[in-house]
């Protein structure tokens, strides 16, 4: 028989990403409405382990639907990675009375509801993060807002390449993934688009695309380099001994992880949110919500962590070929 669930948690973990808020909100809402309590955690797996915890009511997520960061307080706790770390965090669970535990964050976040879940704390995982770079989901919180932030930015960027005719490597966060350099490379119109997922280290091949745009007349050259390929600052130095072009490194940083969640990340942090609640209202223990076809649904954690995600050949050939 499926374990009653009475007091919940909610956390946040790893890097923080606009639209968390608006998950802690609805699953507080929610799961108030289903009868349960709601313990706020602060600072991840951290606060689990110091008992950062506190008692949230409905008015405790007023007003942050629109706020970028977590009112929760995020980090990164190399001390929940052990055997140690993970049973004091779900003895820290049954001192506060906490059942069961919604953790919002990544894959390394999911590792560790696992281990909650392995301890008998019914836990579910929301895909939170920037990076789009979680298997199971189409959709992750904070995705849409950082491309729109970074669509932005690099759109300044282009402006003042285009007067100066300069080339412009503009480094995008996304950790091992490309996809923030993929969307944005093709939603700024971008020379080139590199992602760790498909660059083969060929510095000649773009140096002979700029010297052909030159000679076309392009007066800019854009560049998206994905952070996870990374040394923007030395690629722009040879670049330019190589070309004879002006050539300037921009990295994004942490701006494109800040700000309010456009309207697609609150409302899908919103409904994620919600069905983490009824979830743990109906039993479920070690599951992720998802976003998959256009439904949300939600997934064992072990298989979750089992699947594969990769670039689609086509997006990135259409890319490619829309660059030139
Ligand atoms: P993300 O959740 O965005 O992938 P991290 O990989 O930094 O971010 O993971 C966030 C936190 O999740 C880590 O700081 C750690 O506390 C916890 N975590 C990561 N990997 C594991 C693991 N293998 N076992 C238990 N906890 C983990
Ligand atoms: O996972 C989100 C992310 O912003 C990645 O894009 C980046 O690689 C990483 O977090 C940076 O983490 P930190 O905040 O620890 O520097």
């Amino acid at each position: 028989m499926a374990k009653q669930v009475k007091t919940i948690g909610v956390l946040t973990s790893g890097g923080d990403a606009p639209g968390m808020n608006a998950a802690i909100r609805a699953v507080t809402r929610k799961a108030l409405a289903n009868g349960m309590k709601v313990m706020g955690i602060q600072r991840g797996y951290k606060g689990l382990l110091a008992g950062e915890i506190f008692e949230m009511k409905s008015h405790d997520v007023s007003d942050t639907i629109q706020k970028g960061g977590t009112i929760l307080g995020t980090a990164r706790c190399s001390a929940f990675r052990n055997e140690e770390g993970q049973k004091l965090g779900a003895d820290m669970c049954k001192k506060f009375g906490i059942d069961g535990v919604v953790v919002i964050g990544g894959d390394g976040s999911y590792r560790g509801a696992q281990a909650l879940a392995a301890r008998g704390i019914n836990t579910i995982g929301i895909p939170g993060t920037i990076d789009l770079d979680i298997a199971c989901s189409e959709y992750t919180i904070g995705f849409d807002t950082a491309i729109n932030t970074a669509m932005q930015a690099i759109d300044k960027v282009r402006d003042t390449s285009s007067s100066h005719e300069r080339c412009s490597i503009i480094e995008v966060m996304g950790r091992n993934a490309g996809y923030i350099a993929l969307w944005c490379g093709v939603a700024n119109g971008a020379e080139d688009i590199l992602i760790p997922e498909k660059y083969e280290f060929n510095e000649q091949e773009i140096i002979n695309n700029i010297i052909r745009n030159r000679k076309r007349g392009k007066t800019h050259h854009i560049i998206i380099n994905a952070e996870g390929i990374g040394h923007s600052t030395s690629m722009a130095r040879r670049i330019e001994a190589a070309t004879g072009m002006e050539t300037r490194a921009t990295i994004l940083g942490y701006m494109q992880r800040g700000g309010s969640p456009t309207c697609r990340d609150r409302y899908y942090a919103s409904i994620m949110g919600a069905y983490a609640a009824d979830l743990l209202a109906e039993g479920k223990t070690n599951r992720v919500v998802s976003y998959k076809h256009g439904e949300f649904v939600d997934f064992d954690i072990d298989e979750a962590l089992a699947m594969q995600k990769e670039i689609s050949e086509y997006q990135y050939e259409v890319a490619r070929i829309l660059s030139i």
